[in-house]
């Protein structure tokens, strides 16, 4: 018998994760020094520097298990966020939270409306779980088209995925086109906000979910500490949503799910305001440097509220990203999100821009 007629039907229909490609083994690859990574999203500053002394500090007591229940975290993401601590679950990264989510409410039958081109984690965990994926694409453009999201929601619906800032376009819903989408959403959907990119944001009509926990409807805001805060690769991430809400996707999590390292740098980052603004002011500044360079190619880009930019080029992306690896630059193919001219490319140091712009502007020269 082959695994093939042993596993879940639902599996066979998921498409294993494309990760950005790790600086090491590019540069084992193509023998090359000096990568730049700008792919996935990541804060070039490093991490928090407040979280990096927590951790040395706390290195000496990792053979004890973390708080299963990130007690302190929560006490401290309470303060912080204006909620109470049984409005919090805390997840190896928001990745995860999304997984508990699913696991808890999604079944065969249900249907998960999301837009398209958005972040994938929210179609992995619908299939997952055998719901049926409904992907609403914008009538114009590459944004979330939220009167066709709210108008594809049916008697099936079971979760509504809305990303703001979304990944890969960067673009942001107002206030207003948010709070006109919450009104149609009726009181039996999930509706998940995905603010993965929100300590980014610096235009005031961006709304901000919390502020619209207590509508009646059934809300859970995603939030995470791998993006400003540079804490990617401790995984640690977190939803806030209504205690009952919450109380049910606690179920299905593991006993100890957040590592002890994360919990403590992840409480150590979120008092780090001073480094906050400082990533904050090297995106803004990045951003201008990146669009004004493009602009000079004559290339197309979105206007992003997040940290990364998509563009494109009239070429297909794989033809281009090779050479651009050739020349020590990974930045991230877009055809993973269904657009094959497509590149997303992470906001970095001045310097790292300008070797990205550098490289894109030689690699252009010469398919061109
Ligand atoms: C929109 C969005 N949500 C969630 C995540 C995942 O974050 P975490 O590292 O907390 O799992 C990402 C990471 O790329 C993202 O872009």
């Amino acid at each position: 018998m082959k695994y093939e007629e042993l596993i879940r039907k639902e599996i066979l229909a998921i498409k294993p994760y494309v990760p950005g490609k790790p600086i090491e083994e590019v540069e084992r690859e193509l023998g090359i020094t000096n990568v730049v990574k700008l792919a996935s999203n990541e804060n070039p500053l490093g991490p928090a520097p407040s979280a990096i002394g927590a951790m040395q500090a706390a290195a000496a007591g990792i053979h004890i298990y973390p708080d299963g229940g990130c007690v302190r975290l929560k006490e401290d993401l309470s303060k912080h966020l204006g909620v109470s601590p049984e409005q919090l679950i805390i997840g190896n990264g928001s990745d995860e939270v999304i997984k508990l989510l699913a696991e808890a409410f999604f079944r065969p039958g249900d249907e998960v409306v999301v837009a398209a081109p958005t972040f994938g984690e929210y179609a992995y965990a619908a299939r997952l779980m055998g719901a049926s994926l409904v992907e609403v694409k914008a009538a114009e453009g590459l944004e979330h088209d939220l009167e066709r999201m709210a108008a594809a929601i049916t008697q099936k619906t079971k979760a509504v995925f809305v990303c703001n800032p979304n990944n890969p376009t960067g673009g942001m819903k107002t206030r207003a086109e948010w709070e006109e989408f919450l009104e149609q959403v009726p009181e039996n959907v999930l509706i998940v906000v995905d603010q993965a990119y929100r300590e980014y944001v610096e235009d005031p009509e961006y709304p901000d979910g919390l502020e619209y926990l207590g509508s009646g409807k059934k809300l859970l805001v995603l939030r995470t500490f791998s993006k400003i805060y540079g804490l990617a690769g401790l995984r640690v991430g977190y939803g806030v949503g209504d205690p009952e809400l919450v109380a049910y996707i606690n179920r299905v999590r593991e006993p100890f799910n957040v590592n002890l390292m994360a919990q403590i740098a992840a409480r150590a980052a979120l008092a780090d305001e001073e480094f906050l603004e400082k990533s904050r002011a090297m995106v803004r500044a990045g951003m201008d440097q990146i669009n004004r360079g493009l602009e000079e190619m004559g290339l197309e880009y979105l206007p992003s509220a997040a940290n990364f930019i998509l563009f494109s080029t009239p070429y297909p992306c794989r033809e281009l990203y090779p050479r651009l690896l050739q020349k020590g630059v990974i930045i991230r193919p877009a055809d993973i999100f269904g657009l094959p001219k497509h590149f997303r490319v992470t906001v970095g140091t001045e310097e790292e821009n300008a070797r990205f712009l550098q490289a894109l502007r030689e690699v252009l020269a010469e398919v061109g």
